[in-house]
C-alpha cells in the first residue's frame, strides 16, 4: 500500500483502502470509535452521531466521511469527547433504562458506552416514554422502551434477511419501531430467532426470550472489559 493512503487519527497514521470510510479505516486499524448504528453488514444509517470526529474544523460523522489523503481526524479531543458524552446523555433520557433489571446488561452497548465516558447520571430531563412492548413471538421480545431507533434491525431484516419486517414510524420524540405483519406484532411476523435483526440490537429493546440472564456478573462483555478495548464485540462478527 502507498505512504499517500493513510490518515492521521489523533496524529496516528491509519491506512485506508480507497472509497473506505473513516470509520472502516479505524476499525481495521483497531482505533475505536464510538458507534451504536453501524454494523458491517448493512448499509450506513448515520443516525446515532456517536462516530463524530472532527475533519478540517468541521464535526462529521466518520461512518459517512470517506478516507482521503492526509486527512487529519480529530477523534479524543475534549470538545468531541463532551458532543458524544451529551449525546450518550440524551439516549438515557430520552428512554426507559433500568440496567440492572435489563438482560442486555453486561452485554449492552450503550450501557458499556455510559461506562466508557464516566457517566452517572444524564444532565437531560428523563422523558418516561410510555411505548408497547411486543411479547407475541415465541422466541423474541421487542420492548420499545429500550429502542434507541438505531435502525439496524429494520435494515438487516429488508436487507440481510429478505423479510422487511420492521420500519421506523412516527417523527421525533415520536417515533417507534413498527412491525410489518398482519395485526403488526411479532408473533404473527417473519421474524425467525437465526435472522439477523433478531442478533442486531445494540441494547436491550430487541431480545432473545430463552437462556435469560444466563451469563452471570462477570461473565458478560463488558463486566471486565471496556468498549474502548473490545468495540461492539457481540454484534459484529
Ligand atoms: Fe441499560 Fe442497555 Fe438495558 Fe438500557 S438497554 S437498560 S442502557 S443495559
Ligand atoms: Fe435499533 Fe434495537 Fe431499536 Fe431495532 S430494536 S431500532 S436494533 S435499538
Ligand atoms: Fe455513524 Fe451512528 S455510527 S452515525
Amino acid at each position: 500500500m502507498s505512504n499517500s493512503n493513510t490518515i492521521l487519527i489523533d496524529g496516528q497514521e491509519v491506512p485506508f483502502e480507497p472509497g473506505e470510510t473513516v470509520l472502516a479505516a479505524a476499525k481495521k486499524a483497531d482505533v475505536y470509535i464510538p458507534h451504536l448504528c453501524f454494523h458491517p453488514e448493512v448499509t450506513v444509517h448515520g443516525s446515532c452521531k456517536l462516530c463524530t470526529v472532527k475533519i478540517n474544523g468541521r464535526c462529521v460523522s466518520s461512518c459517512l466521511t470517506k478516507a482521503s489523503s492526509g486527512m487529519a481526524v480529530e477523534n479524543s479531543s475534549e470538545e468531541i469527547l463532551d458532543l458524544r458524552k451529551q449525546l450518550i446523555e440524551l439516549l438515557f433520557a430520552e428512554g426507559n433504562h433500568y440496567c440492572p433489571t435489563c438482560e442486555l446488561s453486561g452485554n449492552c452497548q450503550l450501557q458499556a458506552l455510559a461506562y466508557e465516558f464516566g457517566i452517572t447520571h444524564t444532565r437531560f430531563p428523563l422523558q418516561y416514554p410510555i411505548r408497547e412492548m411486543d411479547a407475541t413471538h415465541p422466541d423474541i421480545i421487542l420492548d420499545r422502551d429500550r429502542c434507541i431507533n438505531c435502525s439496524l434491525c429494520r435494515r438487516a431484516s429488508a436487507q440481510v434477511d429478505k423479510k422487511d419486517v420492521f420500519s421506523l414510524a412516527g417523527r421525533g420524540p415520536e417515533t417507534y419501531l413498527q412491525v410489518h405483519s398482519s395485526d403488526g406484532t411479532l408473533g404473527q411476523s417473519k421474524l425467525t430467532v437465526d435472522d439477523l435483526a433478531a442478533n442486531i440490537c445494540p441494547v436491550g429493546a430487541l431480545f432473545h426470550k430463552k437462556n435469560n440472564y444466563s451469563q452471570r456478573p462477570g461473565q458478560r462483555i463488558y463486566d471486565n472489559q471496556s468498549i474502548g478495548e473490545v468495540g461492539n464485540q457481540r454484534l459484529e462478527r
